[in-house]
């Protein structure tokens, strides 16, 4: 999401083969020891005849001799529709609710026939989108009379309208879904789309929108959340904004709950997001994370001097930890001088450079389509992808760079993220009791029995103040 507004500190928010041997060995307790064996050797065997005489063709099938390699359109049509193209933010679920107030079931959604905003049924599917994370955005809560952000404890009404995006976000893909597929793993996101479904998944634009409560965190992470931008465009609980730096405000990083905060994600399987974030919140979860990072939507430092874009040292950085940086389509901070000048050329630009500081495994796309006024020319809306993806082949990527960038890359990320966690749970770490010590607590004023000698002074006040 990126906010319509002059003032410059607004930060825009808005498979491969199995072999013989892995299909025996994944069979548990079938075979003895010298049948296992056999296999083995037969498995072995196969494998080889396969790839001696298999493998050019599959190759070949992978790389289309019978498209000519200049033409760009042919490859991109072949790339993406054996390849899911997946945008790591899009903020329709936003748009509903300033539009329509969440209500979808009526004549003006003409969601089917044609929005004059960015997204839509015909656009997703002439872009030949194959998967999307949908962001779950509410802004940052202002005072309206200073405009300075409300206290970090007072905005609990965010918690509550980051419910309702999620909840319209899975009842506008259960009322589409013959076109979407929900999904909260990634196993179910390829399946989407090799059932020609594009596979939906929910977003958190902001941990100012977690109510400063790893318990609240969890429970998104039930309700079906699978990534969260560590910050949005204020500091909050876990760490530093990168708005807040280009206010002249300090980089501290992230807070001393921020790394309870990234445990945390790590082992509940939730994707880490670092759009958003100062460049020192940025390197201290790369430092910490034990799971691979993502870049919902950003682009590079190098190329455009907003701190929220992610400078090179991060970019290799995350690349060393298996993570991917998805380029946004963003006009004012791809071209800060002049934002009405940009182009798809542009966003080119930008994935360009990721791909060479950080490589080709590490490099996606996320647009930010619906969360920003206006947009890169060439690349107006949804429909666009394949014209980017054209472009990039012209400049020399290979099919098999674009399949990593379409992708295969945050397939990858999210993958090793569910792996982690599932290690980490396996070790016996519980559920993270940390607690926010800013938070304020008050019972209700009853009398309630005591549960230990020393209850009385320990447990929290009531609201009148009387232990
Ligand atoms: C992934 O999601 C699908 C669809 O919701 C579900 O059936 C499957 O059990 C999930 N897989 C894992 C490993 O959680």
């Amino acid at each position: 999401m990126s906010s319509l507004s002059f003032n410059h500190n607004y930060f825009g928010c808005l498979g491969g083969a199995t072999t013989n041997q892995a299909l025996v060995l994944s069979r548990p307790g079938t075979s003895s020891t010298s049948r296992r064996t056999l296999f083995w050797g037969l498995g072995t065997l196969g494998a080889i005849i396969a790839s001696v005489f298999l493998s050019p063709l599959m190759i070949n099938q992978q790389s289309s001799p019978e498209i000519d390699p200049t033409d760009y359109a042919a490859r991109t049509r072949h790339v993406l529709s054996t390849t899911p193209l997946i945008d790591g933010h899009n903020d329709l679920p936003y748009l509903i609710r300033t539009e329509l107030k969440h209500q979808i079931y009526n004549d003006r959604f003409t969601f089917n026939t044609g929005l004059l905003s960015n997204t839509d049924r015909e656009k997703l599917r002439s872009g030949m989108v194959g998967g999307q994370f949908w962001s779950a955005y509410i802004h940052c809560p202002k005072d309206a009379a200073t405009k300075n952000d409300v206290p970090l404890e007072d905005p609990t009404w965010t918690l509550r309208d980051t419910l309702e995006q999620i909840d319209i976000t899975k009842r506008f893909v259960a009322e589409y879904s013959d076109l979407f597929h929900y999904c909260t793993n990634s196993t179910c996101a390829r399946e989407a789309f090799a059932n020609g479904k594009i596979g939906s998944f929910i977003g958190i634009e902001g941990g100012h929108q977690v109510g400063n409560s790893l318990a609240s965190l969890r429970q998104l992470y039930d309700l079906g959340a699978r990534y969260i931008t560590t910050t949005h465009n204020c500091d909050n609980v876990f760490g530093t904004a990168a708005s807040t730096v280009s206010a002249g405000g300090e980089d501290r990083g992230l807070t001393a709950f921020g790394e309870e905060y990234v445990a945390e994600m790590n082992r509940l399987g939730m994707m880490i997001d670092l759009s958003h974030v100062s460049h020192e919140t940025m390197r201290d979860t790369l430092r910490l994370s034990q799971a691979p990072i993502i870049f919902s939507h950003t682009g590079a430092y190098a190329l455009s001097k907003v701190l929220r874009f992610a400078p090179d040292d991060v970019l290799r950085e995350t690349a060393e930890k298996g993570g991917v940086v998805m380029i946004t389509f963003i006009n004012r901070f791809l071209r800060p001088d002049s934002p009405d000048a940009a182009t798809i050329h542009d966003v080119v630009d930008h994935i360009w450079h990721v791909a060479q500081v950080a490589g080709w495994d590490h490099v996606g796309v996320g647009s930010d389509f619906d969360g920003t006024p206006v947009t890169p020319r060439g690349l107006e809306d949804v429909s666009k992808y394949p014209r980017l993806v054209e472009l990039l082949m012209e400049r020399g990527a290979t099919d098999d760079q674009i399949r990593k960038f379409a992708g295969d890359n945050i397939l990858r990320v999210w993958e090793e993220v569910e792996r982690v966690a599932e290690r980490i749970q396996a070790s016996g770490t519980r559920p993270n009791e940390a607690l926010w010590d800013g938070r304020t607590w008050v019972r209700s004023e009853m009398s309630p029995p005591t549960m230990f000698r020393d209850s009385i002074g320990k447990r929290i006040p009531s609201y009148l103040g009387q232990p």
